[in-house]
């Protein structure tokens, strides 16, 4: 099913008939592609359908190589990320040529369809610029991470599942809530894997968020948990690199005020309001969809 998808995405960069962007693209890992598989399975695989999962794809690939370069990341998906492997420089330009490219493409699909994705872009950018702001202080407010994460991650899932079902004649409504829940859970659990992977699974040194200055969920209810000395004492070890020392006692005490639980418990209520409401509709293969997030490793 996925395969058309794939199909799509070499053509729309065969189009661009340059041997570079091609070799360059063979080398990004291909990932769990949930947002095409949303796509499809909300509104099945006709044509315009295909495309607007390719295009949202493209620009997913575009925001995340975009997003190496800004935190600095040497690996994605456990490889080598391309900005290790060939600079900056290449990575930014791919990451243009990708979503331009994108954005070409949505305009042959419809301009409800183009409206909402390129929307949802502004959103993933605005948030990825407040990924950024808020790394420099440490945020002890869930409502400004949680309005982060739903613009930098949710708000693309989002618009796909709406997109998808206005090409699909369906309501939008819970499928955009759908959406909108899985993107938060998504990205919550990423940041709980951040702390309870190892390096090896991850493919990228663990707690390395905070090492980054970013106050993710976990550690903001850590935060709150903690009595004076503690909270100085992680505000100390904010955006630094931590010996392993210093590691440990983050892990302990998020251990004894059981942060990780508590932040698991959040994502799963998310989970279970989104399976509910395809419940609702006999949307069977979403409701999978989202359990199985809920259970991923990495
Ligand atoms: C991953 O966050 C980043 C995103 C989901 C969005 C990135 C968005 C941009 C760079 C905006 C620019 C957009 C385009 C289309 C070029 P993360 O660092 O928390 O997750 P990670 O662990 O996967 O790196
Ligand atoms: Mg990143």
């Amino acid at each position: 099913m996925l395969e058309a998808v794939e199909r799509k995405i070499e053509q729309f960069i065969d189009d661009l008939d340059d041997k570079e962007v091609r070799r360059l693209y063979a080398k990004l890992p291909v990932g769990k592609r949930l947002r095409a598989k949303l796509i499809v399975k909300i509104a099945g695989e006709r044509l315009s359908v295909i495309k607007t999962a390719a295009v949202v794809e493209m620009i997913h690939a575009a925001s995340l190589l975009h997003d190496d370069v800004i935190d600095d990341a040497d690996t994605r998906r456990a490889k080598p990320s391309l900005n290790a492997l060939y600079g900056n420089k290449t990575a930014i330009m791919l990451g243009d040529i990708l979503y331009s490219k994108g954005f070409l493409e949505l305009n042959n699909i419809s301009s409800d369809v183009a409206k909402r994705i390129s929307n949802a872009v502004t959103q993933l950018s605005l948030g990825e610029l407040k990924d950024v702001s808020l790394s420099k202080t440490f945020n002890t407010d869930t409502s400004v991470y949680m309005e982060m994460i739903y613009q930098k991650t949710a708000s693309l899932i989002e618009a796909s599942a709406g997109a998808a079902a206005l090409l699909a004649g369906k309501p939008k409504e819970p499928f955009m809530i759908y959406g909108r829940n899985l993107g938060l859970a998504f990205q919550m659990i990423d940041d709980l894997l951040d702390i309870t992977s190892d390096s090896q699974t991850l493919g990228k040194p663990a707690l390395h968020d905070f090492a980054e200055g970013k106050t993710t969920l976990p550690y903001i209810y850590l935060y709150e948990a903690l009595d004076e000395t503690g909270r100085e004492r992680l505000k100390n070890l904010h955006a630094k690199v931590l010996s392993k020392e210093e590691q440990r006692w983050i892990m302990t005490q998020m251990q004894t005020h059981q942060i990780l639980m508590k932040c698991y418990a959040q994502a799963r209520e998310l989970i279970e309001e989104a399976v509910e409401l395809m419940n609702r509709l006999g949307e069977d293969a979403l409701s999978e969809i989202a359990m199985e997030m809920i259970d991923r490793e990495f």
